[in-house]
């Protein structure tokens, strides 16, 4: 592990000097927020504004500096201005930053590096600059490779926002008011499994993955025209809050999409490159999708995007063109192509591991020491803790979340809102003291929150 860059600029934090949000944030936001709209929920809830980060620190703009624990929305995996990356972007900002899709030197080394590391023959790829274009891509590829019109994806997926995207998503009032009162013709929807809140269970009460499956089977049957293209789903869902499948769901999925002849499109553009302790999420199951969207850690910041097929399809994906300005150009690949030797040359897979386990078991701790944990969940440091109004309805306590969210930032962790699930994606850099120290101002926000709700 290569901490001697950002060590020093992580000590003494979180390190905060005025009340938060401060007076320069406050001034700053209410300016930007007259032209700037729909923000998201994570600004609005904690307006800050910040002016720069460094390894596992951000400081705003009145002289705050807080520790990161959501990595700019899983995108900073590496740590924020990771002087191998960033190093490269900016020498190709000063020699060649755009020449549409031609082939340059650095974006066939990404290729060659890429189809390296991942695994089976996942090595036919379209680059893009935002996640939502490249499971669009891979929406297309589908339909191309499989000569098959519909989709079948899951409740509470998260995919993007263009039209195929949101049609193979939860679609949320502001979707509905934007794309019409419904998804796309030929998408549809089944739920997938949640541990915690099993729908099929087996008569002891565990969760009953092949119940599961014959619903998928019957849905196919029944509720489609049998003409399903792809199977779209995030291995891990993030957005919902880092829900894992039992182990055994994707294996099975897989073999039902053989037997039906249905791709396997995984999106791993927030799972993907080392978030969960394996370079693909899909990786803990042993299991190699046909189709793979790639994202967010991929440039590490730089807008980096990837669509992969398998190489029996390459011929295929040869026929749809790119279509992207931004697509691939020399400092996106070049941000990629260091994100990935980063990940080779610092152990960021072992360091992800060792981690994500530390902190798993101070969650279970934490679990049963406080009584709105229902439930602890992730892998790596895809991470989640539930909050309910009671460990046996297990009612969702989304006021709790709202509250400790801006409780644990105004300590001084900048971090990712929550509904009823608290997430958690540091940056993969991050070392024990610093998770545990992260961890601790969570918990301090729990118990304050629990004492406030009268627990
Ligand atoms: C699984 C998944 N797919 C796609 C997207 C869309 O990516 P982008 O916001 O880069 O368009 C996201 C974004 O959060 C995501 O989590």
């Amino acid at each position: 592990m290569n901490d001697s860059w950002w060590k020093k600029s992580a000590e003494n934090i979180p390190h905060i000097i005025t009340e938060l949000p401060g007076p320069n944030s406050t001034a700053l936001s209410k300016k930007g927020s007259r032209f700037i709209k729909g923000l998201s929920s994570q600004v609005k809830l904690f307006p800050v504004c910040f002016e720069k980060g460094h390894g596992i620190t951000l400081t705003d703009i009145d002289g705050n500096t807080y520790l990161d624990f959501s990595s700019g929305i899983y995108v900073t995996s590496f740590g924020h201005c990771h002087p191998k990356i960033s190093g490269t972007v900016a020498h190709w900002a000063n020699t060649l930053m755009n020449c549409h899709d031609f082939i340059t030197p650095i974006k066939e080394a990404l290729v060659e590096k890429m189809a390296d590391v991942l695994p089976g023959n996942l090595n036919a790829v379209q680059f893009y600059s935002d996640g939502t274009s490249a499971v669009e891509a891979g929406l297309r590829a589908a339909r191309a490779i499989s000569g098959k019109q519909e989709f079948i994806s899951c409740y509470r997926d998260f995919h993007g926002k263009s039209m195929g995207a949101v049609s193979c998503a939860r679609m949320a009032r502001a979707d509905v008011l934007s794309y019409g009162p419904s998804r796309n013709a030929g998408f549809y929807m089944v739920p997938r499994p949640d541990m915690y809140r099993p729908l099929f269970k087996k008569s002891d009460g565990t969760i009953d993955t092949e119940a599961y499956i014959d619903f998928y089977e019957e849905f196919i049957k029944e509720g489609t025209v049998n003409n399903i293209a792809a199977f779209v789903l995030e291995p891990a869902q993030g957005w919902a809050g880092s829900i894992f499948p039992p182990d055994d769901f994707f294996p099975k999925l897989k073999k039902l999409c053989e037997k039906h002849g249905i791709l396997l499109f995984a999106d791993e553009i927030l799972t993907g490159l080392g978030r969960t302790g394996k370079l693909l999420c899909m990786g803990h199951w042993n299991t190699i999708p046909d189709i793979v969207t790639l994202g967010k850690s991929l440039g590490n910041g730089f807008p980096v995007t990837a669509m992969i097929v398998r190489e029996e399809y390459a011929d295929i994906l040869e026929d749809i063109s790119v279509s992207s300005s931004y697509g691939g150009n020399p400092m996106a690949c070049a941000a990629a192509l260091a994100s990935i030797q980063v990940i080779e040359e610092e152990n960021i897979l072992e360091n992800v591991r060792t981690i994500g386990a530390l902190l798993m078991r101070r969650m279970k701790k934490m679990q049963q020491a406080h009584p709105i944990i229902g439930d602890v969940k992730g892998k790596g440091l895809l991470l989640g803790i539930e909050l309910v109004k009671d460990k046996a309805s297990k009612e969702p306590f989304d006021e709790a979340g709202k509250l400790v969210y801006q409780k644990a930032f105004s300590k001084g962790l900048a971090w990712i809102p929550a509904g009823h699930i608290l997430r958690m994606s540091p940056p993969l850099i991050i070392d024990e003291k610093y998770a545990s120290l992260g961890m601790d101002l969570i918990e301090e926000a729990i118990s304050e929150v629990e004492k406030e709700f009268g627990y």
